[in-house]
């Protein structure tokens, strides 16, 4: 049948969409799929209607793409689409309601509020330590994401993310490896995909680091002991459960130096699927070609 290829889209993450909506485009031609791509940050949603695609692939990132509005319009439509349902991204969008979720089930996650006009700055501190880590609830890709060192920069932070989010978190920063680990499949047979470690330059994961650096290093295996792995790939699946994830995710953890032990950060329901992504790497290492994955995400809209 006729797939249609959701890329581009209206969030902070646009340009990072581009770039995973033009690779899966490309790797379904390749595979013979009568694959389109549609832009709903140039046209109107609406005209999906029109468009007579039989499935959809979501390669949107961010609000109006991974948040499950897309995939409510989706399911009007009765269109199959790739990747979790509308509850499990709406709640994995946002950050607060994602760890509330986590901490209902006793699964790790740093300690965090949510900051308000009304927050006092040296009670922050004094709940959640320095630094601490400020970003908007609803973006991707650190956009808007600051370190705090000390008090007197928490309202800077403050506003920044603000600008861009009605919801704002901090939560405590975790000092030690930066762990991602991908998930594929639905509730109790999904599984893990093994786990990258990712070093950025100067241990600084932001926005250019994640797609435009080629000094960021990522290791996959890991080299951290099978123990540990493990325990990673373990939480992670907790995690993409408890959402009630499907298809496709990937959870973001950091490792503590400390103890040792793994936190998660966050639940991505719609991965970037860039040349320096991190889902097909992981792909990659488990013996599945980008391509090969692309086909079996798509293959998923069909159970
Ligand atoms: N939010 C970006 C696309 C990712 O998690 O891969
Ligand atoms: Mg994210």
């Amino acid at each position: 049948g006729r797939v249609g290829v959701l890329l581009g889209g209206r969030s902070g993450e646009r340009e990072i969409s581009l770039m995973s909506g033009g690779g899966v485009l490309e790797a379904l031609k390749s595979k013979g799929v009568d694959a389109h791509a549609f832009d709903p940050g140039l046209r109107c949603v609406t005209e999906l209607a029109s468009e007579k695609f039989d499935r959809i692939f979501i390669a949107l990132h961010g609000r109006f793409g991974e948040d499950g509005t897309i995939q409510g319009l989706l399911e009007l439509l009765d269109l199959p689409y790739t990747g979790s349902g509308v509850l499990a991204s709406a709640l994995s969008i946002d950050k607060i309601a994602t760890k509330q979720i986590w901490l209902s089930n006793s699964l790790s996650t740093p300690e965090f509020e949510e900051l308000t006009v009304d927050s006092d700055w040296d009670a922050v501190v004094q709940h959640l330590g320095l630094p601490l880590i400020v970003k908007p609830a609803h973006e991707g890709s650190s956009l808007g994401l600051t370190k705090v060192r000390s008090v007197e920069d928490l309202p800077a932070a403050f506003a920044l993310a603000s600008a861009m989010d009605k919801k704002v978190i901090a939560e405590t920063c975790i000092i030690g490896d930066e762990l991602t680990c991908p998930l594929v499949g639905f509730g109790e047979t999904a599984e893990a995909l093994p786990v990258i470690k990712i070093i950025p330059p100067q241990a600084n994961y932001d926005f250019h680091n994640k797609y435009f650096s080629d000094e960021t290093q990522y290791l996959c295996p890991t080299g951290l002991s099978p123990e540990v792995n493990l325990a990673v790939q373990n939480l992670a699946l907790a995690a993409y459960r408890a959402l009630g994830c499907n298809t496709w995710g990937r959870a973001d953890v950091m490792l503590d130096q400390k103890t040792g032990l793994p936190y998660l950060l966050e639940m991505n329901t719609s991965p970037g699927m860039t040349s320096h992504s991190l889902v097909p790497m992981a792909a990659k290492a488990a013996g599945i070609d980008y391509a090969e994955l692309v086909l079996w995400i798509m293959s998923q809209t069909l159970s």
